[in-house]
């Protein structure tokens, strides 16, 4: 079975991780944290990394740092994680859904400015199987009426958003690529093992703001005061990461150029591939979007007459593992219980959530693996015809 995605662990992890429990520094202070958080941040273009638990974990604490008063607004994309919705609810805040852009899965920023209200105190771009959203409308909105901008970033380490930097005379345009997890006030990273770099389980939140970073930095830590221990003015939590989990972490974003190159090669591969198979939607690129294929998904076209569950269940007899697309958060039962987003509906986000799944897209896959599952595809669409 050629699995949907394996860690790609080299010789520094190892050497690393032994340096470290060589050390004893093994819990969550040490200089692996520190150089991770500095390289990570500087990677990304941002000043401050503050290395946390989980990608949840980080969408926590960046939520946490805006102070929501009980039933302020964060607006967020339907499709995508469980945990933004839950960083919201468990600040007291209400989420706000926005359906999907049909072509690259993410928040359709068209329909962001109708759902804004006067408790409106974020907006809450998520990236999608590693293809930026497209920021531009969102920074106007953000301006306009004064919110902040917590981006997710976990599925885009390393993509890039490009932005128009300056008009000449001649009215030529000039352009700029950014970072993904640079391009809000405070963004947030997961390192869970299947992400393009690792730390088994881990995250990161991001800042250029002062006041942001100490916060987080006092969030993940029980908020322990640095003048006096064992004293608290506020509620935190234990999200620490560890020493060791930095030190893999480390040895990863040594070599993320490579890894991020390996994303894209795969990426390129099966649009290759399967350019030609009719009833597949493939994923797209867009001319300001430098996408890394974090994850390879795929649509299927209404008239294959097959949802993405039964294309799995045939795949998997080929020997191919497959993961189903996100199902949105007005769907959960869990937000129902609770009364949220009951009677909402999200046109492209139901049907992306029943005609989409991700093929195998791990750093380790061979060519002839792509090679045979790309055959498998289209043997599968023969069979229906
Ligand atoms: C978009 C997005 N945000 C947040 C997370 C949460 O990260 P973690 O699993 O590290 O808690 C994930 C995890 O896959 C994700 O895909």
């Amino acid at each position: 079975m050629i699995p949907v995605n394996e860690p790609l662990i080299g010789e520094k992890e190892f050497q690393y991780v032994t340096e470290c429990l060589k050390s004893g520094w093994i819990s969550s202070a040490g200089k692996f944290i520190d150089e991770f958080e500095e390289k990570w941040a500087a990677y990304c273009g941002m000043k401050y990394g503050i290395a946390v638990s989980s990608g949840t974990a980080a969408l926590q604490i960046a939520v946490e740092c805006l102070d929501l008063k009980s039933g302020d607004e964060v607006i967020m994309p339907t499709f995508t994680i469980i945990s933004c919705v839950l960083s919201v609810i468990y600040n007291g805040g209400k989420p706000v859904l926005i359906d999907s852009e049909p072509k690259t899965w993410t928040m359709d920023t068209s329909q962001i400015e109708k759902k804004i209200t006067e408790r409106t105190k974020a907006i809450m771009p998520v990236h999608i199987y590693g293809h930026p959203c497209n920021m531009e409308p969102i920074w106007e909105l953000a301006k306009k009426y004064n919110l902040v901008i917590i981006e997710d970033s976990a599925e885009a380490h390393g993509a890039e958003y490009r932005v128009e930097i300056q008009s000449d005379k001649e009215n030529h345009k000039h352009y700029k690529w950014e970072k993904c997890g640079s391009l809000g006030d405070i963004s947030c990273f997961s390192f869970y093992a299947n992400k393009i770099i690792t730390t088994g389980e881990g995250g990161m939140v991001l800042t250029n703001n002062e006041e942001y970073a100490e916060k987080a930095k006092l969030l993940r830590n029980l908020c322990f005061r640095k003048e006096r221990r064992f004293y608290h003015t506020e509620l935190g939590h234990n999200f620490r990461l560890t020493n060791l989990q930095a030190a893999i972490g480390l040895a990863q974003l040594e070599r993320i150029n490579e890894l991020v190159e390996k994303k894209r090669w795969i990426g390129r591969l099966y649009n290759e591939k399967l350019k030609d198979v009719s009833g597949l939607i493939l994923p797209v690129e867009e001319l300001w979007a430098k996408n890394v294929y974090w994850m390879y998904g795929i649509l299927l076209d209404d008239k294959t007459g097959m949802d993405a569950n039964e294309f799995a269940i045939r795949l998997r007899e080929y020997g191919v593992n497959t993961r189903p697309f996100f199902l949105g958060m007005h769907e959960q039962p869990v937000f129902h219980q609770m009364g949220l987003f009951k009677d909402e509906s999200y046109p492209v986000a139901e049907k992306i959530a029943r005609q989409g799944l991700y093929l195998p897209s791990g750093l380790t896959i061979k060519e002839k693996e792509i090679e045979k599952i790309t055959k498998a595809i289209k043997e599968i669409f023969r069979k229906l015809n």
